[in-house]
């Protein structure tokens, strides 16, 4: 089985490339971060503070979760419902940034994430694909770009769809996350020693994809 995986902070354009390449290579693309998603959901939803690490550990034998595919998207569902679009909110980011500390989550996710990789070809992305879940994975990425370049994007992204945003809170909420995700002690963000460092931080969406893409490529 190949498995590519691609690792880096949020806001890097990982899921939308990794989305569409998957779909050009014919492989299965999983996108881990919506199961941590999924979990912090699921805890404010139970009126659960997200960073309460035994709370949200005896959740966790209430929580199923299983991926589908809906006209070639990955959905989520969360005992049964699709929770796809709920888990996209900031809220929802930061909850899952929160449950992703707790090891105890991570230990619950982690199987799940390597069984899928052992039956099919996927493109898998997260920030432990390279590290810990896959440390044998065909190839690895580590997919970034500045906090500033990061922020730009999704300041743009909000503004486009009408949304009130100001960039310092947009970047300041990017750095929150990337100092949440990679000073954590379990399985904190961090580029695998064997993994190739793409940097889009100067590049637009088509370079980026073309980039990321030929890099895969050359590698497999
Ligand atoms: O990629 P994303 O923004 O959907 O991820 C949501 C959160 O989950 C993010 O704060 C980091 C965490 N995460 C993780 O710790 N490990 C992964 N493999 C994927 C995501």
């Amino acid at each position: 089985m190949i498995s590519v995986a691609i690792d880096g902070p949020s806001g890097a354009g990982k899921s939308s490339m990794a989305k569409r390449l998957a779909a050009e290579l014919g492989y299965t693309y999983v996108d881990t971060g919506a199961m941590y998603r999924a979990i912090g959901l699921y805890a404010v939803r139970s009126g659960k503070d997200p960073a309460d690490a035994p709370a949200v550990e005896a959740l966790l034998p209430q929580i199923r979760l299983d991926l589908g595919m809906v006209d070639g998207t990955q959905h989520i569902y969360l005992n049964g419902e699709d929770v796809s679009d709920a888990i996209r909110t900031e809220q929802i980011s930061m909850a899952a940034s929160a449950v992703a500390a707790n090891p105890a989550v991570r230990a619950f996710l982690l199987q799940t994430q390597r069984d899928l990789a052992a039956s099919r070809n996927v493109l898998m992305d997260g920030r432990d694909i390279g590290t810990v879940v896959l440390p044998n994975a065909t190839v690895k990425i580590f997919l970034t770009a500045s906090a500033e370049a990061r922020a730009d994007r999704r300041f743009r992204e909000q503004q486009a769809k009408g949304e009130p945003v100001r960039y310092e809170d947009v970047l300041a909420d990017i750095e929150r996350r990337d100092y949440q995700d990679s000073h954590r002690a379990a399985a904190p963000l961090r580029q695998a020693e064997d993994a190739i460092l793409v940097d889009t931080s100067d590049l637009g969406i088509e370079e980026s994809f073309r980039l990321l893409k030929k890099t895969i490529l050359t590698h497999l």
